[in-house]
């Protein structure tokens, strides 16, 4: 399939080329036969030698496709990409999210132009087109629903208690107010104001023990991070208090106003699920933590996905802090640890425990922390593994 794509990408390419080339040679013939005619001069129709050896080049090259084409099915085994290409392949053909929900999106493009979009069931139609990997959502032209009545001011403290008439809370929730949510779940201003800030088991990473191995490893200063399965944006607002750092959650609201709760904060909320590139360039962030929301539920190749993006949006030296991710016991050392090893990333903390709850003890399952870094492009790189840099 990789092949099939990589071929309609050249044919398109190819057509562009050729397109381009026949408008110039038109546009060069048609100025030359008024030019003739005008001069009614007797010289032979000559082409300029590069369009010739452009237009040889085209043709070669439409030649060599169709032949590519029409053997593909017979030379497929001798350019048969990497297995592994094809078992990734399989996970969700490329642009395929969209098509493979029609139901869905015909629902969520059930709306009358230029009046308010549909309620609450919009939203959530928005939601599930989401986390299926279909984002439809620039094309439709409705008004979106916001909460009843305008606040007159927001907390600038994201440890404040939350006004709940800054939610749109849907009519079927059962829940129409925060302090009805389970504080549990991140929406009671007391219990996040202590979060991150101190170890109960050996899997917590209080946020001043962060900091501090972020500068000894030479990964300070932490400015820019990325929160994955983030809640209602705790983190960011820990590490705002602590070192002035900016982090963008990435959350979702399956059932509670996640979202929502991390705007009223001050807190950049981003509405991705977990199987989508993340929305920032290449080699940017400082840190990037996945959550608890990050565990075995996730197919392995779209969780190798997730943390091949994880590499690619940090920076040299930058750290990847795995917090909470539980799975099998067997399977750590078996799959997960490996796909990891693979980035070649420095372990600064590792901490496994059992996980005790109901769930965990039921099928046997662990937690994992960890703590890695991003290796700094060393011009020293011995055998040893000597650390090279020493800012
Ligand atoms: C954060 O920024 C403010 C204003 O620039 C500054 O006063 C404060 O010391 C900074 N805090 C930290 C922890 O860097
Ligand atoms: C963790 O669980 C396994 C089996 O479920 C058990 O054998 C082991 O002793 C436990 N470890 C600790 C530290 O409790």
């Amino acid at each position: 399939m990789a092949m099939a794509v990589g071929m309609g990408l050249n044919l398109l390419l190819l057509l562009a080329m050729v397109a381009t080339n026949i408008l110039s040679l038109y546009h060069l013939s048609s100025t030359r036969s008024v030019a003739t005619a005008a001069t009614s001069s007797s010289a032979p129709a000559d082409v300029p030698d590069h369009l010739l050896r452009q237009l040889h080049t085209i043709r070669a090259t439409i030649s060599h496709l169709s032949r590519l084409r029409s053997s593909s099915s017979s030379s497929a085994a001798a350019a048969a990409p990497p297995p592994e290409l094809l078992i990734y392949a399989r996970i969700a053909p490329i642009a395929s999210a969209c098509s493979d929900h029609p139901d869905l999106l015909h629902r969520y493009m059930n709306y009358t132009p230029f009046a308010a979009c549909p309620g609450d069931d919009a939203r959530a139609l928005a939601e599930a087109l989401i986390l299926r990997g279909c984002h439809p959502l620039p094309r439709r032209r409705c008004f979106s629903p916001t909460a009843p009545k305008p606040l007159t001011s927001l907390p600038s403290d994201p440890f404040a208690p939350l006004p709940d008439a800054a939610v749109l809370w849907p009519s079927s929730a059962p829940c129409r107010s925060f302090s009805c949510l389970s504080a549990s779940l991140g929406f009671d201003p007391k219990v996040e104001s202590t979060r991150f800030l101190s170890a109960r088991s050996v899997l917590d990473l209080p946020l001043t023990q962060l900091l501090n191995l972020a500068r000894s490893a030479g990964a300070a200063p932490i400015r820019l991070g990325l929160d994955v399965g983030g809640g209602t944006g705790t983190l960011a607002a820990q590490l705002r208090r602590l070192a002035n750092a900016t982090l963008l959650t990435i959350t979702l609201d399956l059932g509670a106003p996640y979202s929502e709760a991390a705007a009223i904060r001050g807190l950049v909320p981003l509405h991705a699920p977990l199987q989508q590139r993340f929305p920032v360039q290449d080699g940017v962030l400082d840190l990037v933590r996945t959550g608890h929301a990050v565990n075995r539920w996730i197919p392995v190749p779209a969780l190798e996905f997730l943390l091949y993006d994880a590499d690619r949006v940090l920076r040299a030296g930058g750290l990847l802090w795995v917090d909470h991710f539980f799975c099998r016991a067997g399977d750590l050392e078996a799959v997960y640890a490996p796909i990891i090893a693979r980035f070649g990333y420095r372990r600064i903390k590792w901490a496994v425990a059992n996980k005790t709850d109901g769930g965990g003890l039921k099928n046997g399952e662990v937690y994992l922390t960890a703590l890695l870094q991003k290796p700094l492009p060393s011009p020293i790189s011995s055998a040893a593994g000597v650390k090279s840099s020493s800012n």
